[in-house]
C-alpha cells in the first residue's frame, strides 16, 4: 500500500477544485458567506468542510474515499478495521462497551478509568466490577491493576463479558499488557483497550507497543492527541473474533452525528500518513529533542522529572509543599502552557517534530525557578489512601440508580452515603469517587486538598448529590 496516498482529503480537495455550486448544507456554502472578521482563520477549512454529496462518501456506510481512507488505516496500525471518529476517544469508548456488553451483564473495569468509560458502563446498564490499579510510589500516582488482581477478579466473575483496561496512563506509563490480554482471552472474554494517549505507539520502537500488536480486541486512540489530526479526530481500531464489527458500526452511527465533519475525517487521513511515511532519522531526531527537552526542563532543586515508557511525555513531580498548579501558573504567564496540571504533577507533551523555542523554555525554568520562593506551601495530600479494596462493585446498580431520590449535603454530611454523581478532577477526567460508590472520609479529605490545590472539580461548592 502507497501510505503517502490520502484518499479522502484528495477526494475532497479535487471536489474543491472543480468549483462546485451549493444548494445544499452546511450554511457556509463552501465557504462563500462568512464572517469576515473570522474568514482569515476558517477560509481554508471551509473549503473541505463539505457534506454527504455524491462522490464525497457516507461514513456511517461508508464505501468509496472514506472506506479506502479506513481501510489504509487498517493495514498501518495492523487493524482488522478501521473506523474513523469524530467524537473524540469518548465516542469510541462508549461504542465500544456498547457493542460488547447489555444492560445487567458485568464487566470488569480499570478502576481510574477516563470518565468516557463510566459514562459508558452507565449508558449500557452494565454491573462493573472494578479493579483497583496499584500506586506507583516511583511516579506518585495509581498507575495500573496488576496481573495478580485482574487474575482475582476473573476468577471471581467468570461471567464478566469484557474487561476494559487503559495504556498507557496520560503521562505515557504503559505496563506489562500482553499477559493481561492473554490471561483474559483464556476466559474467552475481548479486552476493550482505552488507548487515547498511544496513536503513535505504532512508530515502533522506540516507542512501546501498542495494545493492538499485543492481541486487544478493540483499541481506541485519540489521533488528536499525539498524531498531527484536529480536535475529536479518532481511531477505533479492531481484531477480534469476538466482538461483531456490524454491532460496533451501529453504536457508532448511535453516537456519533449524522453530519460527521469532513475536515475531521480529512486529518485523520493525514495523521495515518504522517506516521506511516515517518522515516527512522525522524524519529530519532524528535527523540532527541525531547531528551534536549526534558534536560532544559531539569531543575532538582524544586521538582524531579519522572521516569516514562514514552520519550515524548515529560512530567515534573513537584518537591513535597509546591502546588504544582502555582508552577504551571507561572510557567503560562511565560506562554508555556503545559498540558495538564494535578495537585503535584505537570505534564509536558513534546510533539512528533523537534522543538524549536529552547531560549524561551530554558528562560522560563530559570525565571520559574527563581520566583518559586515567594509561593505558598500546602500540605500533602494522602493520596495512596483513595482506593482501599482491589475489587469493587457499585452499592446499587444503575438502573436502581436511576430510580433513586437523591439531595444536595456538604461534602461532609456525605461520608457514608452513596454518591449521586462522580467526582472528577479535570483533568485528567479519573474520578475520586464513583457514581453509585460509598462515600468515605478518605475520598473527601483527598477531594478538600485537590480544591486548595487549585485543582479543577465540579463540587467546588464543597456540596455533593447523594442518594436518599
Ligand atoms: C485516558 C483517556 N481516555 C479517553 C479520553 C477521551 O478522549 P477524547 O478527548 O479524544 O474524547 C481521554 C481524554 O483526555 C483520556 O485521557
Amino acid at each position: 500500500m502507497n501510505h503517502r496516498h490520502t484518499p479522502l482529503f484528495q477526494t475532497l480537495a479535487h471536489f474543491h477544485n472543480s468549483g462546485p455550486i451549493s444548494f445544499h448544507v452546511p450554511g457556509h456554502k463552501n465557504g462563500l458567506l462568512f464572517p469576515a472578521n473570522a474568514r482569515e482563520f476558517f477560509d481554508s477549512i471551509l473549503k473541505l468542510d463539505m457534506t454527504e454529496l455524491p462522490g464525497l462518501d457516507d461514513l456511517h456506510a461508508p464505501t468509496e474515499a472514506i472506506a479506502e481512507a479506513e481501510s489504509m488505516a487498517a493495514d498501518f496500525f495492523q487493524a482488522d478495521h478501521t473506523f474513523f471518529l469524530v467524537g473524540g476517544s469518548t465516542a469510541g469508548n462508549l461504542a465500544m462497551i456498547l457493542a460488547t456488553c447489555s444492560a445487567g451483564d458485568k464487566v470488569i473495569v480499570q478502576r481510574n478509568s477516563h470518565k468516557s468509560v463510566m459514562n459508558g458502563l452507565e449508558l449500557s446498564g452494565v454491573r462493573p466490577v472494578f479493579i483497583a490499579p496499584e500506586y506507583d510510589h516511583a511516579v506518585d500516582r495509581y498507575t495500573n491493576p496488576s496481573l495478580n488482581t485482574l487474575r482475582k477478579a476473573l476468577h471471581q466473575h467468570l461471567d464478566a463479558k469484557a474487561v476494559v483496561l487503559t495504556y498507557p496512563d496520560y503521562f505515557g506509563k504503559t505496563y506489562a499488557i500482553k499477559q493481561m490480554i492473554d490471561e483474559v482471552h483464556t476466559y474467552d472474554m475481548p479486552v476493550l483497550m482505552d488507548e487515547a494517549h498511544g496513536v503513535h505507539f505504532s512508530l515502533g520502537s522506540p516507542f512501546p507497543p501498542s495494545a493492538l500488536n499485543l492481541g486487544a480486541d478493540v483499541v481506541v486512540q485519540s489521533a488528536h492527541k499525539m498524531a498531527p489530526a484536529m480536535t475529536m479526530a479518532s481511531f477505533l481500531h479492531m481484531k477480534s473474533e469476538l466482538v461483531s464489527k456490524e454491532r460496533m458500526a451501529r453504536f457508532l452511527q448511535m453516537i456519533q452525528s449524522s453530519s460527521p465533519s469532513y475536515p475531521l475525517l480529512a486529518s485523520l487521513d493525514i495523521a495515518r500518513m504522517f506516521l506511516a511515511t515517518m522515516e527512522a532519522e525522524d524519529v530519532y531526531n524528535i527523540t532527541h529533542s525531547a531528551s534536549t527537552v526534558r534536560e532544559i526542563l531539569h531543575a532538582p532543586d524544586n521538582w524531579e522529572i519522572l521516569p516514562t515508557d514514552d520519550p515524548l511525555k515529560i512530567t515534573l513531580h513537584m518537591k513535597s509543599g509546591i502546588a504544582a498548579k502555582d508552577i504551571a501558573y507561572l510557567f503560562e504567564r511565560r506562554n508555556i502552557y503545559p498540558e495538564l496540571v494535578t495537585h503535584n504533577q505537570i505534564l509536558f507533551i513534546h510533539g512528533l517534530t523537534p522543538f524549536a523555542n529552547v531560549y524561551p523554555l530554558k528562560n522560563a525554568v530559570k525565571s520559574v525557578g527563581d520566583q518559586l520562593k515567594n509561593l505558598d506551601n500546602h500540605a500533602t495530600i494522602e493520596i495512596t489512601k483513595l482506593i482501599t479494596q482491589d475489587i469493587q462493585e457499585l452499592a446499587l446498580s444503575y438502573q436502581e440508580m436511576n430510580q433513586s431520590p437523591y439531595k444536595q449535603v456538604s461534602l461532609h454530611e456525605g461520608i457514608g452515603h452513596i454518591a449521586a454523581e462522580a467526582v472528577i478532577p479535570y483533568p485528567p477526567g479519573i474520578p475520586v469517587i464513583l457514581k453509585g460508590e460509598q462515600i468515605t472520609r478518605p475520598h473527601i479529605k483527598i477531594i478538600e486538598n485537590l480544591i486548595e490545590r487549585g485543582v479543577n472539580i465540579q463540587q467546588k461548592d464543597l456540596s455533593i448529590r447523594v442518594y436518599t
